[in-house]
């Protein structure tokens, strides 16, 4: 079976040095808070080319957080895509604010701009563009945007540690970003991680309390905080995976390009870089269409081949938020109705994604 991705696989080149790194952590006696995580916040916010990253738990509290910090909740109003991973959403209700949902462009999967302005109000306070499945959002006319409407933009950086647009990496395109580092991440941890990156002194200065129960003092709560860490042994971990971010993600472009140019199967949508440079995509996921999207999953699980939807349901038709039920977007239905996540890691081999591209060519609709 070629699964859809092999994390033992993955982290193989790394395990001696992450092995080295955790038993330096175990052997410290210093668990939370201390220099691992320091070391791990200066050198992200560096790659991201930020002043600040601030670590956390997990990728979701990131978001959670960082809305908090700007203190947007009960009546504010944040634009985000209706296509995205739940989380994006649960940010935002957790809170007690309220999602506006609009619709993605078909060609890149991400929020379109040309959609935003429409849904802006007076209760609107920022925006969130997800750069799905590893590409950069249109942040350009994003940006611009939120500039002339007083916007915060709020980067859900989830899926594309790396990525670079015009010139400036994901993470440092926003007044925030949110990282999640969950084991099958361009950058995973062994378990849950997050971070924020920010050039925003204040910001970071409020989040690095509100991940510590509010306070920056033992003791003393500035904020109704939370506890929300990135724990020493993850930025261990972290710190060794992150010095080959850059060769991971080009692994995973050239797997892409691979399944771009040997792909030839007039049932299926391959997936494109939309912004002319191909560093802005870095392949989180490879994500094709096609209208018979269930028969070709069974077709190439038949043949040994695992495959995963991103995502089946869209979030206005899950049952946890029953009161958007009956909201149409046309364009998500139809993305999550025919979207296929075909097997992409950093450890994906040549002869693997020969036997996928072959499978694929020989499928016929029935
Ligand atoms: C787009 C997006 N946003 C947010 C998250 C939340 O991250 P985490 O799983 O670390 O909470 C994820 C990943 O799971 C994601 O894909």
């Amino acid at each position: 079976l070629i699964s859809f991705l092999d994390l033992k696989k993955v982290n193989e080149p790394y395990e001696e040095e992450m092995t080295e790194a955790v038993n330096r952590v175990i052997h410290k006696g210093w668990y939370l808070l201390g220099d691992e995580l320091q070391m791990f916040e200066d050198e992200f916010a560096d790659y991201c080319g930020v002043r600040h990253c601030i670590g956390v738990a997990n990728g979701l509290d990131a978001l959670k957080l960082i809305i908090q910090a700007y203190d947007i909740g009960p009546g504010d109003e944040i634009i985000l895509p209706s296509n995205t991973f739940i989380a994006t959403i649960l940010s935002v209700t957790a809170n007690g604010a309220t999602p506006i949902f609009v619709e993605p462009d078909i060609l890149s999967y991400n929020i379109d701009p040309a959609r935003i302005e429409r849904m802006i109000s007076s209760r609107t306070k920022a925006i969130i563009p997800v750069h799905l499945y590893g590409q950069a959002a249109n942040m350009s006319q994003i940006t611009a945007i939120a500039q002339m409407y007083n916007l915060k933009v709020i980067e859900d950086a989830a899926q594309a540690h790396g990525a670079v647009y015009n010139g400036n990496t994901v993470g440092s395109l926003g007044d925030a970003s949110a990282f999640s580092f969950y084991p099958g991440k361009n950058l995973g941890a062994l378990g849950d991680g997050g971070a924020v990156t920010t050039n925003d002194s204040v910001l970071a200065m409020k989040l690095r309390a509100l991940r510590n129960y509010g306070s920056h003092l033992k003791y003393h709560n500035q904020f109704k905080g939370m506890n929300s860490r990135l724990d020493e042994i993850q930025a261990a971990a972290l710190r060794i995976k992150l010095k080959y971010l850059n060769e991971a993600n080009r692994h995973r472009r050239n797997a892409a390009l691979y399944y771009q140019s040997n792909i030839q199967n007039h049932n299926i949508i391959l997936p494109e870089v939309i912004n002319n440079d191909e560093l802005s995509h870095v392949w989180h996921l490879f994500v094709i269409r096609t209208k018979h999207r269930d028969q070709l999953q069974s077709f190439l699980l038949e043949r040994g081949i695992q495959t995963l939807i991103h995502y089946p349901i869209p979030p206005h038709k899950q049952t946890a938020y029953s009161e958007w039920n009956h909201l149409s977007y046309p364009i998500s239905e139809k993305i999550h109705d025919e979207v296929l996540s075909l097997p992409m890691s950093s450890a994906i081999t040549e002869d693997e994604l020969f036997r996928i591209t072959e499978e694929i060519n020989t499928y016929n609709e029935h």
